[in-house]
């Protein structure tokens, strides 16, 4: 098997903690009336931002992936029965400074201390992934953080994971591809990548081409991956 030197992360969902904003707001002073509401406002933010990625991608109406996220905010909050715009503003700053999940920065260093060249391959337009590897603070730990603004498409167009081998210049078997999301990583496996799904929601494997090598509940799996 060739040996893996380059670990790609997904970001969102991934790397940060997508449900993070609402639930920080859930629990803020003064936000008793958006608790009741703030695990439908995170599940449809996530899906609808989701979903118009792909719409835009197949209809070639890119617009970048804050704009995405705002819309699908826009969505979830009016479902809600939510219109307080100081509530859509404080949803998107504390996005806009999501947290990593806690095991990310010792994961990220250990692989860097192995000699492992590490990045980031996301949907998020440039602006947003650095606001959130600075405040989640891991930019120590990453080699280059690619975004699919350049392409003005988004995952799983295979244009985006061309992204990775353009930069770093190695074959697809030498890299190992980490996402939280079933249908980037069936994509990126069905494209050549090494695969390890971050199957956090604990969901079944997408019936997509591509299947994961390996599947855990968090990136701690991954030295023990690399080893096998
Ligand atoms: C990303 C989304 C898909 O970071 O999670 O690309």
């Amino acid at each position: 098997m060739t040996r893996i030197t380059t670990c790609v992360f997904d970001a969102y969902g991934t790397l940060f903690d997508v449900a993070a904003a609402a639930r920080a707001l859930a629990q803020a002073p003064g936000q008793g009336g958006f608790a009741p509401h703030w695990q439908q406002v995170a599940a449809d933010w996530r899906l609808k931002q989701l979903e118009y990625s792909w719409l835009r991608a197949i209809t070639g109406d890119y617009a970048d992936f804050w704009q995405l996220t705002q819309d699908a905010l826009d969505w979830a909050l009016e479902r809600a029965g939510l219109s307080d715009p100081d509530l859509r503003v404080a949803l998107l700053d504390l996005y806009h400074r999501l947290a990593a999940y806690p095991e990310v920065p010792d994961v990220l260093a250990g692989l860097k201390a192995r000699g492992l060249t590490c990045a980031i391959l996301s949907n998020g337009s440039p602006d947003m992934l650095e606001a959130a590897v600075t405040s989640a603070g891991i930019g120590v730990h990453l080699d280059a953080v690619l975004s699919v603004a350049p392409l003005r498409t988004f995952k799983p167009d295979a244009r985006v994971y061309d992204l990775v081998g353009a930069r770093f210049g190695k074959a697809r078997g030498q890299v190992l591809f980490v996402s939280s999301n079933g249908w980037d990583i069936c994509s990126a496996a069905a494209y050549g990548f090494r695969t390890l799904w971050v199957n956090r929601a604990g969901l079944p494997v997408d019936r997509l081409p591509g299947r994961p090598d390996r599947i855990a509940s968090d990136l701690a799996a991954i030295p023990d991956f690399l080893e096998g």
